[in-house]
């Protein structure tokens, strides 16, 4: 799989990396409904055999039991994965609401626990998970900074910024990537994100270009009338009316185009959030091997511009639509 490098950084990710948000398990309000450890080792593994190369996860993934899974999962092949995590966010144990700190002393014991739960000497990629509180965002930073400056973090990086958030930060430490939300149904950071990250050298990992399932071709409204109670996704606006009809009915027109090449839509979201250059890299989501099966040769789809121009008229189609609705 082709691999681009991160910023200023010397990471060089595959452009697929995967998402452990859903392996941290139910239980709390942004939960995925139970999932089996047992699944999400196999599909960590199934990624690393497939040749990706890094995996995002956070603290408040399940209360630390995402970055606890992904310890175990690359026990004994550590030397073949670039590890992200996340903090800023905090979920206790038992605890259904996170809430949020960037105090620089509630970060250093984040990241203290995020290296004992991970069982590494440093992490490669630490981001704050949400610029929130916004008026702490330098202090947090300032506290990242600190801990590269230890070893502790290879590398620092946020999520969830906006240009004028990354701008208060630049000058403390540069980022180095900036992890916004990014698919065919959620485009805001084309705006003016992904020209600020490209001038200033800031890498961009994209988290949900499946829409969180949505665009695999596989969601119905069957199966989100049974999600459990503590899966967050029904409770979110791109799986309830007037959107959710618009979407499931833009996937049965991207199907087509996906089966032309003998591809899922699945692989056809993440190929067209990977077109732009400004994107390193896509994070997807997978709870079992079968799932990261499907996915992972999207790294290696490049869509031709009639293809694009067809995307692109869809979606003009959808945004159409749900003015007039
Ligand atoms: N920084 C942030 O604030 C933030 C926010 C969101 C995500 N992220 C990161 O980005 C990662 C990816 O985003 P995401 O998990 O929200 O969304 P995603 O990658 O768009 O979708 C992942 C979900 O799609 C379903 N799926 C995956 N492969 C499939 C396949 N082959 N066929 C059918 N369904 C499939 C699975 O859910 P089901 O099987 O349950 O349908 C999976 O959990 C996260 O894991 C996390 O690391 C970060």
């Amino acid at each position: 799989m082709q691999t681009r490098q991160l910023g200023y950084s010397d990471l060089q990710l595959t452009v697929v990396g995967l998402g452990t948000w859903a392996i941290g398990g139910g239980g709390w309000i942004y939960g995925w409904g139970p999932q089996d450890d047992a699944d999400s080792i196999a599909a960590i593994q199934r990624a690393l055999d497939l040749g990706i190369n890094w995996i995002d996860t956070a603290a408040v993934y399940g209360a630390g039991h995402s970055e606890e899974v992904v310890s175990r999962a690359i026990t004994g092949r550590r030397h073949e994965v670039i590890v992200a995590t996340k903090g800023g966010r905090i979920l206790e144990p038992g605890q259904e609401q996170p809430f949020a700190r960037l105090k620089a002393d509630s970060l250093r014991r984040e990241v203290e626990a995020s290296l004992r739960r991970l069982r590494v000497e440093a992490i490669d990629l630490y981001q704050i998970h949400w610029p929130d509180p916004d008026e702490d965002i330098e202090e947090g930073w300032g506290a990242v900074a600190e801990l590269i400056r230890e070893g502790k973090v290879r590398y620092g990086g946020v999520s969830n910024f906006s240009v004028a958030q990354l701008k208060r930060i630049q000058p403390i430490h540069p980022v180095v990537s900036l992890q916004p939300p990014y698919s065919m149904l959620r485009r805001g950071i084309e705006d003016e994100l992904l020209d600020y990250c490209a001038a200033n050298n800031i890498g961009v990992i994209a988290y949900s270009p499946m829409q969180a399932g949505l665009l695999t071709g596989k969601f119905s409204r069957e199966r989100l009338a049974t999600r459990p109670d503590d899966d967050w996704r029904p409770r979110n606006e791109h799986f309830q009316e007037p959107q959710l009809s618009l979407n499931l009915e833009l996937v049965e027109k991207l199907r087509p185009m996906a089966a032309r090449h003998g591809r899922n839509v699945a692989q056809l979201a993440i190929a067209w959030v990977l077109r732009r250059p400004e994107i390193t890299a896509a994070i997807v989501g997978a709870r079992h091997p079968a799932q990261i099966e499907e996915t992972a040769p999207a790294g290696d789809w490049q869509l031709s511009a009639a293809e694009l121009a067809e995307i692109d008229n869809l979606l003009a189609w959808r945004e159409q639509r749900l003015q007039e609705s």
